[in-house]
Order: structure tokens, then sequence, then C-alpha cells
């Protein structure tokens, strides 16, 4: 498997930190020589960023604190955010978690039937001593995904290690959809990135609770709520996780509305994510009126000089005339939009745009993850028209 083979344990080699390795591997082929050393970099204790059919993530050996601790370093991200563990192999649970006692490991197993590989990750006990303490937060549980990336599930069986992983990103930053976006946030901080080409859904994956016969969604993301359903008797939704939960007026209200709110079971979603630099808002109402709004914002915001970006579906992009107009997929086929979402908040970015409104839509389906996402980068910041 390479000459940096080690064991979970050794003494993690010199890693120059100023260099970061680029592989590319096809996706539809990946038994290639990059992926072998890639998976040897996470032998021995280093930082490699892959693809996974959500969006790219940042891996190291979960079991492994030296290893961790350069993803929370490398991302800036806050140490009581904990990691998703990514497994190749069913077989690999033992390992991480504890059993599940009743009819929470029957409903828990069924959910790995259907979704699994997937973007779906279950929340279990960790059996106690078997991933680092900086991956669980302290937490009691551990939250374990199998990704459908063949690039993904080739890395983690080649490197023998659980991978923990969160999206490669800065923190707070969008997550990365390409292997550029990687190196844009991420280059020269860690050791490697596995480039596959785009990240299929785009957005990040549903993290679950089982309870009994009830599946909490902590957080939303690929697998819908609809798609649950199919399985779980019940669906719930964690205070923080609901349709609805960003609605509120302004971020003001926002602040004051989520200081209200117990803390969310999954940690990071307490954190302003994805956020564009540019101020952004969204704007909710009947077509018309949140065109006519757009509009009279963005002639307001030229007028003082702002370099203004709208964010809109391809059915509206041609109503808007602002500095920066993206269209961010189809309003008839919102898998789209969820694919575009991350790189059109990049491309504000880029283009050095200070004000964005965005329009909104249904939460239903892959929609719901959509909104989360969007009113996070708002900063919750949504305005009725
Ligand atoms: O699609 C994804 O899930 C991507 C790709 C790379 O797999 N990963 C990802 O990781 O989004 P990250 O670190 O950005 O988000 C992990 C989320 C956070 O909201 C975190 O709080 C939650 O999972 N989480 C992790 N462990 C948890 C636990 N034991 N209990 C509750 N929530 C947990
Ligand atoms: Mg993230």
């Amino acid at each position: 498997m390479g000459q940096n083979k080690a064991e979970a344990g050794d003494t993690i080699v010199t890693i120059h930190l100023s260099k970061t390795k680029l592989w590319e591997v096809d996706s539809e082929h990946p038994q290639e020589s990059g992926l072998f050393e890639a998976a040897a970099l996470l032998q021995a204790g280093g930082t490699v960023a892959f693809p996974t059919e959500t969006v790219y993530g940042l891996g190291a050996d979960a079991r492994r604190t030296e290893a961790v601790e350069r993803i929370f370093e490398a991302k800036g991200r806050p140490s009581d955010n904990p990691l998703i563990v990514h497994i190749s192999d069913r077989a690999q649970l033992a390992e991480l978690t504890a059993p599940l006692e009743g009819a929470s490991a029957a409903l828990a197993a069924q959910l790995m039937d259907r979704f699994w590989p997937g973007p779906l990750t279950i929340v279990l006990p960790v059996k106690p001593g078997a991933v680092s303490p900086r991956v669980t937060a302290g937490l009691a549980t551990v939250a374990v995904r199998m990704p459908a990336h063949p690039v993904a599930l080739r890395l983690i069986a080649a490197s023998g290690c659980p991978l923990a992983a969160p999206s490669a990103n800065r923190s707070g930053r969008p997550s990365p959809t390409l292997a550029s976006h990687v190196r844009d946030d991420l280059s020269g901080l860690i050791d490697g990135i596995v480039d596959g080409g785009a990240a299929g859904v785009g957005l990040e994956s549903t993290v679950v609770e089982v309870d009994g016969d009830t599946v909490r969604i902590l957080r939303p993301g690929g697998v819908t709520a609809e798609g649950l359903r199919e399985i779980a008797a019940r669906v719930e939704y964690d205070a923080v996780a609901a349709p609805g939960a960003g609605g509120t007026a302004t971020a003001a209200e926002a602040e004051s509305a989520a200081a209200e709110v117990q803390t969310p079971r999954s940690p990071g979603m307490k954190y302003a994510h994805y956020a564009p630099q540019g101020e952004m808002r969204l704007v909710k109402g009947e077509l018309g009126a949140v065109s006519a709004y757009i509009a009279a914002e963005v002639r307001a915001a030229q007028a003082r000089g702002e370099r203004t970006g709208v964010l809109a579906f391809a059915e509206h992009a041609a109503r808007y005339d602002a500095d920066c107009v993206l269209a961010v997929g189809s309003l008839a086929q919102l898998e789209s939009a969820a694919q575009g979402l991350y790189h059109a908040l990049r491309e504000f970015d880029r283009r050095g745009v200070q004000r964005i409104w965005a329009e909104t839509c249904p939460e239903e389906g892959i929609g719901h993850a959509l909104m989360n996402r969007l009113s996070k980068a708002a900063g919750h910041a949504v305005v009725y028209v």
C-alpha cells in the first residue's frame, strides 16, 4: 500500500503543511495510485480532502487525536462541534458503536438497509475509547455515515481507518462541492486533496437520531423527511431543524429567537454557517411582489455605490438587473438548486458582492434542506413582502 504505511498508534510522520498534494481520480474508475498515496497519508495521521456524494469532506483517522486535531486546526472549527465518522463497510460499526436496544436497534438497521451507502448520518452510542474524544466532543454518541461515492468508499477501505470528516471548508464558509473550493479554503493547511469531480447532492447529509420507533431529524439534508417516513412510524424534528425554523424577520430578531430555543441536539446547528461575505436577505412572498421588492432594493443599493447580487431560480433570473444575478437551478427541479447553492454563494464572494437578495422555495423534499442552508447563510434574515 505505499511506503508510509503506519498502524494506529504509531508516531505521526512529519508532514509538510506548506505542500498540499492534489490527485485527480476518475470517479468511475477509482482504482488508481493517487488514491493509495492518499490512503497512506491518512494511515500516517495526515489530513486528506475527498469527494462524497454530498460535499467534499476533510478526512483523518478518527481514532487518533493528533490526526483529528489537524482537522480542527485547518478548518478553524470550534472544538465543541463533533465530527461525523465515515465508514465503507457495516462491519466497522462493531468497532465504533455500542449496540442500541430494542426497537431502536431494529429501526437503525432498517435505516442503514434503506439509505446506506447514502446521505444519512445516524447518531449512535459510542463504544468507549473507540474514537478520539475530539471526534465526539465529549458526547456519549458518535455520528456515523457510509457515503455513496466510489472514491470515498475506496479511500476509506484502502486506508483501513474509520475517517472523521467534516465538510472540507474553512469554518463558516460555504461547504465545498468542487476540489477547487477545497483548494481555495485549505491549500497549504492540509496534506492532500483527492479531486473526483463535482460532489452530487450539493448539500450535507441528513443527521438523525433514533429513539424507539421515532426518527428525529437533527439536521435536514440529502435524505428527505418524506423518504424517512417510508421507513419510520414517526419522524420528528429537533427544534432548530424544523421547517420554518429560520423564518424570522431580521437577523437581530432571529438571534433573540435562537436564544430562547433549547440547545440543539446537533451542536453544529448553533453556528452561523455557509455565509457569503456580502450581507444576504431572503425575500418571501408572491413572485411579483418579491421581484418588485428586490428590484427596488437593488436600485437603492446601487445608488449608494454598493455591489449587488441576486440569487434566483432559473425560471426568474431574467427579472433581475443586479451587478451579479446567479441562477441557482430550477424551481421545478430543486435537486439542481441544491447542487448549485454553495458554488453560487462562493461566486458572490469572488465577485465582491456586498448585498445579496435571494428567492425562496417551499420547504418540501430537498427544499427543506435547501432553505435551511440558505436561511443560515442569511443569518436568518428574512423579509416578507
Ligand atoms: O454530508 C456530510 O455530512 C458531510 C460529508 C463530508 O460527509 N459532512 C459534514 O460534516 O457535513 P460537518 O462536520 O460539517 O457536520 C457534522 C454535523 C454537525 O452539525 C455536528 O454537530 C453533527 O453532525 N454531529 C456530529 N456528531 C454528532 C453527535 N454525536 N450528536 C449529534 N450531532 C452530531
Ligand atoms: Mg460543515
